[in-house]
């Protein structure tokens, strides 16, 4: 049994298979419709979610199966002081596969420990947020045409966003890539992970302004600094409009460079760039459905 816990858990070669199912998903919706009838997800959210939880459900009811589950830890018996260790043997009983996101990092893996079903890691603290990567690197591929060959600027909340150090790790299997890690100081990425570009033989460089850098990008990823992180709230307000993409910024940029986020944006895109063609983070949400599809397909081993 296999469980998503790292970006990397799956190869190369076996996430270019899933993007492709993603792909066919996305143009045929209707071979899949019924491929997990009698099928259960439960999703297991002790965190804030709207994206991540509801394109899970999402996705398993376009493949026919249900869903099953809760989206805040005090309704469930977590309140009561229950462990994740037993909380997912008792959810094994009750459904195929499960997606959990939780503030603890590390939870994820004890989830998939203690579990008889797929667990699925839908963000631990902040640590990683694998099914998001999945997200990213198929919007990517699906609207660059490849995995490789580019500049990426991420920028934001680097420190504490789960979706960054994800997607670093992911991109790195992947030639070419050169990294703009665009943050203010205090939120600049964690050691360990400049450590693993390091060791990859990536390139990269650091920046405090987005404006002195942007023309230089293929892609651009914002990110909210992570309010729920911090440890005085001082600090996030100091630091929580260091970044605005706004369309001035905008206008510096490469026509076909691309603007993605993982989202919720709180501040730091101006609503004014949305309709700009080179914005793709709504898009970029939808891909996230196709994606969970074909990773629960994967997961299941469902034949279609
Ligand atoms: C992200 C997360 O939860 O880490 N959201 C998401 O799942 N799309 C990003 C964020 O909360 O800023």
């Amino acid at each position: 049994m296999r469980h998503l816990l790292s970006p990397l858990d799956f190869s190369v070669e076996e996430l270019d298979q899933m993007f492709d199912l993603a792909n066919d998903i996305e143009a045929n919706p209707e071979k899949y419709q019924d491929v997990c009838r009698n099928k259960k997800i439960a999703t297991l959210f002790y965190e804030p979610s709207t994206r991540t939880r509801l394109s899970f459900e999402a996705a398993m009811i376009n493949l026919g199966g249900q869903v099953l589950g809760f989206s805040e830890a005090t309704s469930s018996s977590a309140a009561k002081g229950e462990s994740v260790a037993d909380t997912i043997k008792i959810v094994s009983c009750y459904s195929d596969i499960c997606a959990m996101r939780h503030p603890k990092e590390g939870s994820a893996l004890v989830a998939a420990r203690h579990a008889d079903v797929p667990v699925i890691n839908a963000g631990d603290g902040g640590h990683q947020h694998p099914t998001q990567t999945l997200t990213d690197l198929l919007t990517i591929r699906s609207l660059k045409g490849k995995l490789g060959d580019f500049t990426i600027g991420l920028c934001g909340d680097l420190k504490f966003g789960r979706t960054v150090h994800s997607l670093i790790h992911a991109l790195l299997r992947y030639d070419n890539i050169k990294f703009l890690l665009i943050s203010p100081e205090e939120l600049q990425v964690p050691d360990y992970i400049i450590e693993s570009i390091e060791e990859a033989g990536a390139e990269y460089s650091v920046a405090t302004k987005l404006e002195d850098v942007i023309d230089q990008l293929d892609l651009l990823y914002m990110t909210r600094v992570q309010r729920e992180r911090f440890f005085n709230e001082e600090d996030y307000v100091r630091l929580k409009d260091s970044f605005m993409l706004d369309k001035k910024k905008l206008d510096q940029a490469k026509d076909d460079m691309l603007v993605l986020h993982p989202l919720p944006r709180v501040n730091e895109i101006s609503v004014d760039v949305d309709d700009d063609p080179r914005a793709v983070y709504f898009k970029q949400a939808q891909y996230g459905v196709y994606v969970r599809m074909a990773l629960i397909l994967t997961l299941l081993e469902v034949e279609v």
